[in-house]
């Protein structure tokens, strides 16, 4: 019971990432808005949470839409825990990167968290006045972050920013006195539908050498340091403690949780 008591919203909360966190910080006492672009897969989510025991309520949410964010807000008073998670990702080689593509890549994962944390500022405010403990803010970039790779310029461009767009945010409502915490989860390979997806085209053109996904899966389990990809609880756990008290004293910093993978 790590977050109990606690308020939480988690976006992209529909599958992966989104969906272990949801579930996570509902078991540790959380109640939970769980959100997502794909209404049918949070209503189920909220559904896992609410027959196990736990609470939730499932919210339509598209991150890039000003009114959806509006529309949450009003039912998010005592809101302490806010997780940007959902995100996109692009793989064209640089060439070939079309500017729709890449304008929404950096809607979805940077622009969303913008106007996500505005709406919901006046709620982690208040919290943030009226409880020590304080609101917290999680900001799921990536190791993508930290180091380039072949046709993702997109997608490393908008992890980047929200590297650094958490400890601006940080430092910023540190210095008025806010006490909202910002720290950014730098997850590694992960295996989720986005890798799936990263894969299929991965097969497709054959950049790994192989059109076979369980290859490519091998490989790429073996180039982390631990030898396999991570699960979506292992970011999960990062997340909760980010959201918990335990970590008070934590802001504008940066959890990588990848395997070793970018230590070597
Ligand atoms: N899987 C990985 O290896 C990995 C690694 C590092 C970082 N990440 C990051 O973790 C987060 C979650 O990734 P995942 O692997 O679980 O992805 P996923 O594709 O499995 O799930 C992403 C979720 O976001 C939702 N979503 C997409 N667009 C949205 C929008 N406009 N508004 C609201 N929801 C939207 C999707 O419906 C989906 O439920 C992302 O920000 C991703 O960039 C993933």
């Amino acid at each position: 019971m790590r977050v109990k008591g606690k308020r939480a919203l988690v976006t992209g909360a529909g599958h992966g990432i989104g969906e272990a966190i949801a579930l996570k910080l509902a078991q540790e006492g959380a109640y939970v808005f769980v959100t997502d672009i794909d209404e049918d897969r949070v209503r189920q989510v909220a559904s896992q949470i609410n027959s196990g025991g736990g609470e939730a309520r499932h919210v339509k949410l598209d991150v890039t839409l000003a009114e959806d964010w509006t529309a949450v807000s009003s039912d998010c008073e005592g809101l302490d825990i806010l997780v940007h998670n959902a995100g996109i990702e692009m793989l064209h080689p640089f060439e070939e990167i079309d500017i729709e593509n890449w304008r929404r890549t950096q809607q979805v994962n940077v622009e969303g968290v913008l106007i996500g944390t505005k709406a919901l500022l006046p709620a982690l405010r208040k919290v943030g006045q009226t409880r020590a403990s304080g609101a917290s803010i999680v900001i799921m970039s990536s190791v993508m972050a930290m180091v380039g790779v072949p046709g993702q310029a997109a997608y490393n461009t908008s992890k980047g920013a929200l590297r650094q767009m958490a400890k601006a945010m940080a430092i910023e409502f540190a210095a008025n006195g806010w006490n909202i915490r910002v720290n950014s989860i730098h997850p590694g390979l992960i295996d989720t539908p986005m890798s799936d997806e990263i894969f299929d085209v991965w097969s497709k053109t054959g950049v790994m050498g192989t059109d076979d996904v369980e290859e490519i899966k091998t490989a790429m389990a073996a180039s982390h340091p631990l030898g396999r990809m991570g699960k979506p609880e292992d970011i999960a756990y990062g997340a909760l403690y980010l959201a918990s008290d335990e970590a008070s004293f934590m802001t504008g910093s940066e959890l990588v949780i990848d395997g070793g993978w970018i230590a070597q």
